[in-house]
């Protein structure tokens, strides 16, 4: 497996390797879980060459958040990683990416009002900046990223499509502990009493989701159950209980086609998000 820190050798290497099949990247932030390792091994599946990005992008981090304290651990996971199959890994040093004098940076409008869009403001600027950086680096045939950060996802094929990027973007479902909490690197800030609680995101989802399939069609109820659900655990701080029309998440007044239930909540100092697609069933069933 090639470790590449610079832009220069990880175009190289895809440069020697692009005409021997499709190249796929993996973006993270490193720290790595089941979740990321779901998308290595789809990767694995579906590409000649696999390459992973990991890099803790100081962009997307409001000032209150917890860029310096982000879990890292890149020996461990460039052992994964190797263990996966990847073929190259590009780890770049922050002058890197934003060498002095940087100042261009995407903004991807109307999607990002909302969710963690709202709550973290500027957070999917710095997610489309780096994402659009590492496109542009790679070359990827195919990028894949992870389900649970679904507005994530969303933004990027949005700009995948209006940039005219050459590229697919393939999503992977969420990959879930046996008790439902959706994989994050940010479980780790969990305390055993707080790592309980956070169950509480997966369990308001399937509840939503269950009154939905039971008839219910109004979206404001459904939000109602999401936060009544998450605020009745004492060590849960509701951020936020929403749901929307997809594929762009449009308001809706009234449930129908698919519908993205989507939550994050506080549990102590980690901010965790999960969400669920539901099918509607229309009314003739
Ligand atoms: O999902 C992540 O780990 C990050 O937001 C990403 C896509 C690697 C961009 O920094």
């Amino acid at each position: 497996m090639r470790i590449c820190h610079t832009v220069q050798e990880v175009r190289d290497f895809v440069r020697a390797v692009r005409a021997e099949g499709p190249v796929g990247l993996v973006p993270t932030m490193g720290y790595f879980h089941d979740g990321h390792m779901a998308l290595m091994h789809r990767a694995r599946r579906e590409c000649r060459t696999v390459v992973v990005s990991i890099y803790v992008n100081p962009l997307q981090f409001g000032p209150q958040e917890d860029f310096r304290t982000y879990p890292r651990d890149p020996e461990r996971d460039l052992c994964l990683a190797e263990a996966a199959g990847v073929d190259a890994v590009f780890m770049p040093a922050d002058a890197e990416m934003y060498p002095p004098g940087y100042s261009t940076y995407v903004e991807v409008e109307g999607l990002t009002d909302k969710l963690c869009g709202r709550s973290r403001p500027g957070h999917f600027r710095g997610v489309a900046t780096v994402v659009t950086k590492i496109f542009n680096i790679v070359r990827p045939d195919r990028a894949y990223f992870g389900e649970k950060d679904f507005q994530q996802a969303l933004v990027i094929k949005r700009l995948v499509a209006d940039l005219n990027m050459d590229l697919e973007v393939v999503t992977v479902p969420t990959v879930r502990e046996p008790d439902g909490l959706a994989m994050s690197s940010r479980n780790v800030y969990l305390n055993p009493e707080e790592r309980l609680a956070a169950t509480v995101l997966y369990r308001s989802l399937r509840r939503a989701r269950d009154a939905i399939l039971a008839g219910e069609r109004d979206p404001e109820r459904i939000r109602k159950c999401l936060a009544a659900t998450i605020s009745a655990e004492r060590l849960a701080e509701l951020d936020y209980a929403e749901v929307y029309g997809l594929p762009w998440l449009a308001d809706l007044s009234r449930l129908e086609g698919d519908v993205l239930l989507a939550v994050a909540a506080r549990f102590g100092r980690a901010r965790l998000i999960d969400n669920l697609v539901v099918k509607v069933p229309s009314a003739e069933g």
